[in-house]
């Protein structure tokens, strides 16, 4: 049995690795679309594609149960999914409602209509993709009123993590948290939008200052999957755990070993 794990490529590691921190004894599948990513410049439809492939590679394997740790997927393709694609007795999860919940302050579940909530000025950051997508406000609107959100598109992040660079990556994420502050120069919150983000959340923490509360997802989405999992077990599925990339297993177990700082074997799939 195992619950699979899907992203365009490492970022969803950062939630694998929060999930095996909470719940150690569980199985998990993890399949990253290495040879395609950044999903965060791509059309909808190719998202799409790419998302229910590698999904339906997770299912094919076993899992009952996948969840889509990759943001720019769960914004540009999850509904769609959901709506007409998922088979009967599966299951796809997505990683930002946790974490809107956490910034709402709401209970899993909780449907009563959107309120006012601590926090009005939010910044996101998040991939092209999932920022053009308006899914963070959409989600948000649904629970809270009266809140503004600014979102800056982080071009060039997830590149320069998925190649290892990152001093890159140091530079681009203070880049963009100074774009963002001159349109909105006292956020309370920010969200780290992004699974890859978290590979970076001290940069990000140290440019916003310590007086923007940073949402991180990993935890939240463990959580999240911990009090799914005690409702429906049944949906542990029957695949085994293990680790799938597109790209070349060597190059990309080089850098989740650097990154969780322990040994990891990618197998190669088509
Ligand atoms: N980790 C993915 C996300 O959460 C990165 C998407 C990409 O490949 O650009 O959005």
């Amino acid at each position: 049995m195992a619950v699979g794990i899907f992203d365009s490529g490492l970022g969803g590691l950062t939630v694998l690795d929060a999930v095996q921190k909470r719940m150690p004894d569980l199985p998990l599948l993890y399949y990253g679309d290495n040879a395609h990513t950044p999903y965060g410049t791509r059309v909808p439809d190719d998202i799409y594609n790419l998302t229910t492939a590698g999904v339906q590679a997770l299912f094919d394997r076993g899992c009952d149960l996948v969840i889509l740790a990759c943001n720019t997927a769960s914004a540009a393709a999850l509904r769609r999914m959901q709506e007409g694609w998922v088979p009967e007795g599966k299951r796809v999860l997505g990683v930002f409602v946790p974490l809107i919940e956490a910034l709402t302050e709401r209970n899993w579940g909780d449907n009563s209509p959107p309120r006012q909530v601590a926090v009005n000025d939010v910044a996101l950051f998040a991939t092209p993709a999932t920022v053009s997508s308006r899914a963070f406000q959409r989600e948000l609107a649904f629970r809270a009123i009266g809140v503004d959100v600014e979102a800056q598109p982080c071009g060039g992040v997830v590149d320069a993590i998925e190649a290892g660079d990152m001093i890159l990556a140091e530079a681009l994420v203070r880049s963009h948290v100074e774009a963002l502050k001159r349109r909105m120069p006292r956020p309370q919150a920010a969200i780290l939008g992004c699974t890859h983000y978290p590979l970076v959340e001290d940069v990000f923490r140290d440019a916003l200052g310590e007086d923007v509360a940073v949402y991180s997802q990993p935890n939240l989405v463990a959580a999240s999957l911990d009090d799914y999992l005690q409702r429906r077990p049944e949906m542990l599925g029957s695949g085994k755990p293990g680790f799938l990339t597109t790209g070349d297993p060597k190059s990309v177990e080089a850098k989740a070993t650097l990154f969780l700082r322990r040994k990891i074997s990618f197998e190669g799939v088509e």
